[in-house]
Parts: C-alpha cells; sequence; structure tokens
C-alpha cells in the first residue's frame, strides 16, 4: 500500500520520502512503482517524462530523520497497533509541529493511535484501497480528537491525488470494512454450511448483484488472514456475536491456505 500511496503522490506531482525499514523493501517499492507507471504510460494517461519526472520525485529512505522535513505524513505499515504505536511514538517527536500524522489503517482505532502522540487534534485515518493506483475512495477517519483544520487538509490532499474523500467516524472497522467484511463472512458460513459452492456463491453476487468479483473471489485476493483479522476487530470492538468470525474462515487460516498470496484459499491459484 505503501509504493501505491508514494506513487499516486508522486505522479501528482509531490515530491515522496518513501520510508521503509531495509533497503531492500524500498527497492522492491521503487520496482513496483515502475512497473505500475510504465501500465500507465502503456494506457497512454501518461507520458515516458511523466513517468521518469514522478519516480525522480520518490526518495527513498531507511532513515527515521528524513521525515523531519515532511509537511505530511502518511504511515503504512504493517496492521498491528503495537508496531503502529511504536512508529506513532518515534514520528511525532521527528515531524516539525503541526504537520499531520495521517494512518493507513484498515481497522486499528484512530482515537487510540492518536493517544500515542502529543498531537492528537492532527492525526487522522486516511483509508486508501488496493490497488491505490486505480481505486478512487480515500475513507477519511476522524478520530475523537482529530480537528476540522486536520479533516479539511487530509480531504484537500486527497483530491490533489485524484482520489475522492469520504469522512467517516471512528468506529471498528469504519464504514468500508464493517459493510464488506460481514458480507464475506456470511459469503463463508454460506460455503460451510453447503448453501452453494464459492463457484455459485460469487456468481450470484456478480450477475445478481452487480458486483465486479464475488465475495469469495476477493476474499481470497485480500488475504484470508487479513479478512479473519478484520473480523475479530469487529467481534471484539462491537462485541456483537454477529460479527463472530465464521469457524471455516478460522480453519483456512490455520491450515496456511490465505488465499491468492499463498496460492490457494477458496480459489487454486
Ligand atoms: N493490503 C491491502 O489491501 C490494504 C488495503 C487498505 C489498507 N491497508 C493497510 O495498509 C497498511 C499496510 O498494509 P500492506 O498490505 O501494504 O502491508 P505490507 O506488509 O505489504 O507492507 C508493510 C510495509 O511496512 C514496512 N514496515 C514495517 N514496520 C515498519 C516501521 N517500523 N517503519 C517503516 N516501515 C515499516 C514493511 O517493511 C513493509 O514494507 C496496513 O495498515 C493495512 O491494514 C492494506
Amino acid at each position: 500500500m505503501g509504493n501505491g500511496i508514494a506513487h499516486v503522490a508522486a505522479r501528482s506531482g509531490l515530491r515522496v520520502i518513501l520510508h521503509d525499514l531495509e533497503q531492500r523493501f524500498l527497492d522492491r517499492a521503487l520496482g513496483t512503482i515502475a512497473k505500475n507507471l510504465d501500465r500507465e504510460v502503456a494506457k497512454g494517461t501518461i507520458s515516458a517524462d511523466d513517468k521518469s519526472a514522478a519516480l525522480s520525485r520518490v526518495i527513498p529512505s531507511t532513515q527515521n530523520g528524513a521525515l523531519a522535513e515532511a509537511d505530511f505524513v502518511i504511515e503504512a505499515v504493517i496492521e498491528d497497533f503495537e508496531t503502529k504505536a511504536k512508529v506513532f511514538a518515534a514520528v511525532d517527536t521527528i515531524a516539525r509541529p503541526g504537520v499531520i500524522l495521517a494512518s493507513n489503517t484498515s481497522s486499528i482505532s484512530i482515537t487510540k493511535i492518536a493517544s500515542k502522540t502529543k498531537r492528537p487534534d492532527r492525526v487522522i485515518g486516511m483509508h486508501f484501497m488496493n490497488p491505490v493506483p486505480v481505486m478512487t475512495l480515500v475513507e477519511i477517519v476522524r478520530g475523537l480528537a482529530t480537528s476540522d483544520g486536520t479533516c479539511e487538509t487530509t480531504k484537500a490532499l486527497a483530491e490533489s491525488l485524484r482520489k475522492t474523500p469520504v469522512e467517516v467516524n471512528d468506529f471498528p472497522g469504519f464504514v468500508s470494512n464493517r459493510v464488506l467484511m460481514p458480507m464475506i463472512n456470511e459469503a463463508i458460513y454460506c460455503v460451510m454450511e453447503g448453501v452453494g459452492t464459492p463457484e455459485s456463491i460469487d456468481s450470484v453476487m456478480k450477475l445478481g448483484m452487480n458486483h465486479p468479483m464475488g465475495p469469495l473471489t476477493l476474499a481470497d485476493l485480500i488475504g484470508l488472514d487479513v479478512c479473519l483479522g478484520t473480523m475479530e476487530v469487529l467481534h471484539t470492538g462491537l462485541g456483537d456475536s454477529k460479527y463472530r468470525p465464521c469457524p471455516l474462515l478460522r480453519k483456512m487460516v490455520d491450515a496456511g491456505r490465505l488465499g491468492k498470496k499463498s496460492g490457494q484459499g477458496f480459489y487454486k491459484y
């Protein structure tokens, strides 16, 4: 997600400091950005010169200190609260006062992340969708302390990246995963209970509801471990049994069938 966010920011003319733990992760990210920009060149949406200019605006760095010159910070580290808490506490001491710190988290409380900093009014969720260069939505998540000014600046930034910001409040799963994940979980119950095969369930949702992709294909794409993690956030955060993760989802994750990335999920890859 980090390379996708860097891609759209650099393509929109912004200078980007792309920070990661190791140089090899940065090299891989730069390779991905170059490949994805090539796709846009092939489609004719940007020129080869635009591609080179965008790439030259991405400055890779493994040094935390590099963030001292940032005007806006977007965090996209792994979906783990302890990791994000450490990153926000550290970045809070490095970024200039007044700089907004945004998180791309899919489900972790923005209010809780903000509490790890001394600028909770300037912490916000900026939830991009995957793949970032293609999807237009950015869910803008307001924590309890997020100021109006922070929200307006963040929405303006999203628009300058040619995205459509939609503001929501900080509750488990926000809106996107609160609505999407229970649907995927229910589709998995349908497989477990023999209501339909993955193919038939996906066909019903594609042909009958005009979804571009069936829920089980989508679950495989997202990663079944990620789906389970999000259902657990909804279940513990909202305390309602309607969010209990389907036992078949748990079993598949236990078996290492994580979807497309592991070669097998509801489908074989
Ligand atoms: N994958 C998706 O479809 C998706 C969609 C929307 C939002 N998100 C959210 O985006 C975030 C990242 O997800 P991802 O799928 O890109 O994960 P990923 O594991 O592919 O990437 C995480 C990156 O963060 C780096 N990292 C870890 N700790 C770090 C630290 N302390 N400092 C700097 N870099 C560090 C890792 O080296 C890695 O390159 C998560 O919060 C996730 O919930 C993911």
